[in-house]
């Protein structure tokens, strides 16, 4: 194969051997991973002699320096690139950015921690080269595990979320939220302005935002055990996939903002409810312990819509203090405006469930409005 070393004209006689454009970008979103890349790259150079591929880390400036670590690298292997993003973090929107850098006609994504099973990466090129426009790595079929001793929790998690995604996915993914698949360019390329960049659900997104469904297939894959730093996979990573699916499934009707404020909220009646029946068992009034629970309720949610809901606008130092103030004052008109539309339903003879659900309702989407234009100002 003749390669162009310039663009315009045939190289010249004596010019250094060109590297081929890649027919295949890996494309590996990092946060603190140092140990675990250099280890990579070389898996990745030896599993895929013979095929032009190139690796772009997507790094989102990780305290331990996996960017200083992966230029060093690029600055011996011309294969190698890596995106500092700053200011950002996001597994999903490192996956997509690292993707639209590609101008290879195939993209794979997988994680930088050694977990993903490299050596069936030419096994998924053979797919693709055969006309197949996704290639999933499953750890949900004959032939895939995961050897790590997942908690109860995070399987009962993992379930809830497959079943879930069932509902919004074009394609009947068997593991919707791997982080290891490749696919066209031109597949991500059409809906990448669609995708959400928050969270782990950069696959389930695509797959959902399609327009039909795509000739896909899927290979077995046993998930490793991680040796170097640890998992980013936490509850706020849980919440976000749900709101995502919430607000598909609402055909993209309900914000995905309004989800969070929602899914807080119903955070917050669980404190509510623990911290009433803590003060009450230290023998405390109920109307005491009523308002205190009202309080840490409030104070959790602000906390919690702060770090998430509107960690785009997250307020920070004095406008912490304030926003908290300003949030109390907020939910107290809301309050309000819950109770007098419920009574007034009530009193209009609806049955009192229709006249409780109108007021949580109208209550929320005061908050909602409210804190949104007044305590979260973007
Ligand atoms: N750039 C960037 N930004 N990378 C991130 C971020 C982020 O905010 N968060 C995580 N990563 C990188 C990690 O460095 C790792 O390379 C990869 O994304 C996966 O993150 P882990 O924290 O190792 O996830 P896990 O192993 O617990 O989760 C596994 O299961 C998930 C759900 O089934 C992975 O296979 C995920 O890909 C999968 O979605
Ligand atoms: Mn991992």
């Amino acid at each position: 194969m003749t390669h162009p070393s310039t663009l315009s004209g045939p190289a010249p006689a004596d010019a250094a051997p060109a590297i081929l454009p890649p027919e295949l970008t890996v494309v590996v979103p990092s946060f603190n991973e140092r140990d675990n890349v250099p280890e990579l790259a070389r898996r990745l150079d030896s599993v895929l002699a013979g095929i032009a591929w190139e690796m772009i880390v997507v790094d989102d400036d990780s305290p331990d320096g996996t960017s200083a670590v992966v230029k060093d690298l690029a600055g011996r292997d011309p294969r190698i690139r890596c995106i500092r993003r700053v200011g950002r973090r996001g597994l999903a929107g490192a996956c997509i950015e690292g993707m639209l850098a590609s101008s290879a006609p195939v993209v794979a994504v997988m994680d930088a921690d050694l977990q993903h099973d490299e050596t069936i990466l030419p096994v998924m090129l053979e797919h693709i080269r055969a006309g197949r426009e996704l290639v999933v790595a499953s750890r949900n079929i004959e032939g895939g595990s995961k050897t790590e001793g997942l908690s109860p929790v995070r399987q009962a998690v993992s379930e809830l979320g497959r079943r879930l995604s069932a509902m919004i996915l074009k394609a009947p993914l068997t593991d919707p939220m791997s982080g290891f698949f490749m696919m066209r360019r031109s597949l991500v390329e059409a809906v990448a302005p669609k995708l959400a960049t928050s969270g782990f659900k950069i696959l389930a997104d695509i797959v959902a935002s399609v327009p039909r469904r795509p000739d896909f297939v899927e290979v077995p894959f046993v998930f490793r055990e991680r040796v170097h730093g640890e998992s980013k996979l936490d509850a706020k990573v849980a919440l976000d996939y749900l709101g995502f699916i919430l607000n598909k499934l609402s055909g993209g009707l309900i914000p995905l903002r309004f989800i969070f404020f929602a899914l807080v909220g119903s955070s917050g009646l669980v404190v509510h409810m623990a911290v009433l029946y803590g003060l009450l068992g230290l023998g405390m009034h109920f109307s005491w312990a009523q308002a205190a629970a009202t309080v840490v309720a409030m104070t959790s949610n602000f906390v919690m819509n702060n770090a998430f809901t509107y960690r785009d606008a997250q307020l920070k130092g004095g406008r912490f203090w304030s926003g908290l103030v300003l949030f109390y004052a907020v939910c107290s008109i809301g309050a309000f405006g819950n109770v007098g539309v419920a009574s007034w339903l009530h009193a209009g003879h609806a049955s009192w469930w229709i006249a409780g659900l109108a007021g949580a309702i109208m209550g929320a989407v005061f908050n909602y409005a409210a804190s949104s234009t007044l305590v979260w100002r973007r």
